[in-house]
């Protein structure tokens, strides 16, 4: 399939979408939601791609944010429309394989969200965070509110989304928004090598474990250990879960084929 604002490379068993606007900054227009979202479908379905990676094209932007230029002409019902339909945000919340965001400069409004959307997130030393929605006088409407504030808690939500202030990658590390920072020339080597070591997991495991972790935050405990308990019984009966015992007992690699 060919794109326009996005590219996928598929690289072995890791796929990677870049967003492609630099001139722009990568910023999420329209066109980059629809793309996005058909790239997703068309990854999803392929049994060849483990993992994906998404990142902004060039040094200085992830993605900063949403376009701000298509705002005009927009009423508060396409606005609405525009969310309930099938965005890039929805489509990385139910995708089933990891994704990693690989943040390699500014990340600020619908950048952060998408991010706050995938799986893992790994960064430049250069990266900045942000949602400065409120200094245009609105406010995220991508998950912001939401996600940010379940991943780094309600204090340092707010301060970030009340203010719209940028925090280094160092403060985003230790917030846990992000689990690795690396120098911009190394970034792209560490996040590779990071998802080619989640590619060779066992496929139906890697998908059974993120459905379980991303259902921790949606629901309460004990609705939880018995979501755990179900899909720990699915992959018990997996060809993956014999392969994996029966390698672990012959001394060799097991080759999982997620089945
Ligand atoms: N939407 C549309 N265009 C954007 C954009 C956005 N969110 N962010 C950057 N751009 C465009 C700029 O208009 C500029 O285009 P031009 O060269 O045609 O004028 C180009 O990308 C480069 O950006 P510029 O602002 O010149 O770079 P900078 O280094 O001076 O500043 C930022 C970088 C990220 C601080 C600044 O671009 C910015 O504040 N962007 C908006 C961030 C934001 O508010 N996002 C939330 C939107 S809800």
């Amino acid at each position: 399939m060919s794109y326009e604002t996005i590219t996928v490379e598929k690289r072995g068993k890791v796929a990677v979408l870049t967003i492609n606007r630099p001139d722009k900054l990568n910023s999420l227009n329209q066109s980059v939601h629809a793309e996005g979202v058909a790239a997703l479908d068309d990854l999803r379905k392929d049994d060849s791609i483990r993992v994906v990676v998404i990142t902004g094209k060039g040094e200085k932007a992830f993605i900063a944010g949403a376009d701000i230029s298509e705002f005009a002409g927009q009423t508060p019902v396409t606005q609405r429309n525009l969310f309930n339909e099938r965005t890039f945000f929805n489509s990385l919340d139910t995708f089933p394989k990891p994704i990693i965001a690989m943040i390699n400069g500014f990340c600020l409004g619908g950048g952060n969200e998408l991010a706050l959307a995938c799986d893992i997130r790994i960064a430049s030393e250069n990266a900045r965070f942000g949602q400065p929605e409120i200094n245009l006088g609105i406010m995220p409407g991508g998950g912001g509110t939401q996600r940010l504030t379940r991943l780094i808690g309600e204090g340092r939500a707010m301060e970030l989304i009340l203010t719209g202030d940028l925090i280094d990658a160092e403060t985003a590390l230790r917030y846990g928004l992000l689990t690795q920072v690396h120098p911009l020339a190394e970034l792209e080597e560490k996040t590779m090598a990071f998802a080619e070591k989640l590619a060779e997991k066992a496929p139906v495991a890697l998908q059974l474990c993120k459905e379980a972790v991303k259902f921790a935050s949606r629901s309460n405990l004990d609705e939880g250990l018995r979501r755990e308990v179900d899909l720990f019984a699915i992959v018990f009966s997996t060809e993956d879960k014999t392969e994996g015992v029966s390698a672990f007992l012959e001394k060799r690699k097991p080759e999982f084929h997620g089945r």
